[in-house]
This record gives C-alpha cells, sequence and structure tokens, in this order.
C-alpha cells in the first residue's frame, strides 16, 4: 500500500466526462509532478479513460474512485485500475475489493467505520468528506484513539487548505479535484492543469520535507 503511494502526497481524483481527455489530462498531471492520480466511477467513460491511461501513460499510477458495487471493482480491475477508492464501506464492497487483491482504501466518516476497516486488516483510509466532516480537527481528534491508522482525506480540500493537513501525523496524502477544474477539463486547458499540478505537487513536496 505504501509502496504505491510512496511519492504522492496530492492525489488528483478526476471525473472524465469525455474518454479522449483522459489521456492529455494524465499527461498534464504527471508532467506537473503528479504521477499517482483516481479517476472516479461517476460518468460512463471511467473505465475507458483508466484503460487509456493505462496504456499510453504508464509512467502514471491510476486507480479507480466511488466504487459502489462490487460490478464497479470488477470494471475498475478489467479496466486496470491499480488501487481501489469508495466513499464509503459495506460488507459487500470490502469482500470484493480485498479479493481483488489491489490496494483499497475505503471511506470512512465516523469513529464506528474506522473500526469495521480496521477489523479487515485496513490501516490506509480515506477519510470522506474530509472538510464537510470537520477537517483537521476531526483527523486531530482521531489520531489518539486510533494509533497506526492512516488517513487520505478528500471532499473539499483546496491548494489552500492541503498544506494544513499534511503536517498531520496521522495524514500521508490528501485527495482532492483542485488541480484539474471542471471548467479547465472541459476546456482542454492542460497548460492550467499543468500548473495547477505542480503547485499541488509543490505543497506535497513541502510537507514531505518538513
Ligand atoms: C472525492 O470523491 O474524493 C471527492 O469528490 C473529491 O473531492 P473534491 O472534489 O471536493 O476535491
Amino acid at each position: 500500500m505504501y509502496a504505491l503511494f510512496a511519492d504522492a502526497s496530492v492525489i488528483p481524483v478526476l471525473t472524465v466526462e469525455r474518454e479522449a481527455d483522459a489521456v492529455p489530462l494524465a499527461r498534464a498531471l504527471y508532467e506537473g509532478g503528479l504521477g499517482v492520480i483516481e479517476v472516479t466511477f461517476r460518468t460512463p467513460a471511467a473505465a475507458a479513460a483508466i484503460a487509456a491511461i493505462v496504456r499510453e501513460v504508464p509512467q502514471v499510477v491510476v486507480g479507480a474512485g466511488t466504487l459502489l458495487r462490487a460490478a464497479d471493482i470488477a470494471a475498475a480491475r478489467a479496466a486496470g485500475a491499480r488501487f481501489l477508492v469508495s466513499p464509503g464501506i459495506t460488507p459487500e464492497l470490502a469482500a470484493a475489493a480485498l479479493a481483488a487483491e489491489l490496494p483499497y482504501l475505503p471511506g470512512v466518516a465516523t469513529p464506528s467505520e474506522v473500526m469495521a476497516a480496521r477489523a479487515l486488516g485496513i490501516c490506509v483510509m480515506k477519510l470522506f468528506p474530509a472538510e464537510a466532516l470537520g477537517g483537521t480537527a476531526l483527523l486531530r481528534a482521531l489520531a489518539p484513539v486510533f494509533p497506526g491508522i492512516a488517513f487520505c482525506p478528500t471532499g473539499g480540500i483546496d491548494e489552500r487548505s492541503a498544506a494544513d493537513y499534511l503536517a498531520l501525523p496521522n495524514v500521508p496524502m490528501v485527495g482532492g479535484s483542485w488541480m484539474a477544474p471542471r471548467e479547465a477539463v472541459a476546456a482542454r486547458d492542460w497548460g492550467r492543469i499543468r500548473r495547477l499540478a505542480e503547485r499541488a505537487a509543490g505543497i506535497g513536496r513541502a510537507a514531505a520535507a518538513a
């Protein structure tokens, strides 16, 4: 798990509407310094987008997010996803994700959900939706109760708040969509996305060096 994310403090969370955008988008993020990306299963193009990135931008580690059902996990795996992310956790989904033998970040929002995920042997979790749940204050409160559990907060994080999250000892990485704004993707403004990725990667590097 950690090996895959070793150099990734900031993970772009992407919603790809047009399959043709996947490769230039992944390239722009990679050129900006972000080499681990998540493509959400929120659009019909998601699986094809992952497959295109795997095929054409192999230097990028691409995972699948917003996985809600076991069938989504099968589709993500078939597309070539290297890791799996879900907004929450159900017994059915967790069983399918663990059987897929890919790194899996289940979403949690409460101590009970952290406990349920930990009981499955999972020690890296997505905290979602991070800002709405209480943000850094919640993560500080969870730290002493759950030593050894690391969180990837996502949901409402931007380039102003990312560093505050990454400064916490139980936060090795954050996720977010701020470096690939919807309107920039729609306009195919890959230069803007690369510049935003450069800034995001800089935030990640500064946190790792601190
Ligand atoms: C996710 O699924 O992790 C979030 O939708 C990403 O959140 P953001 O768009 O608020 O950054």
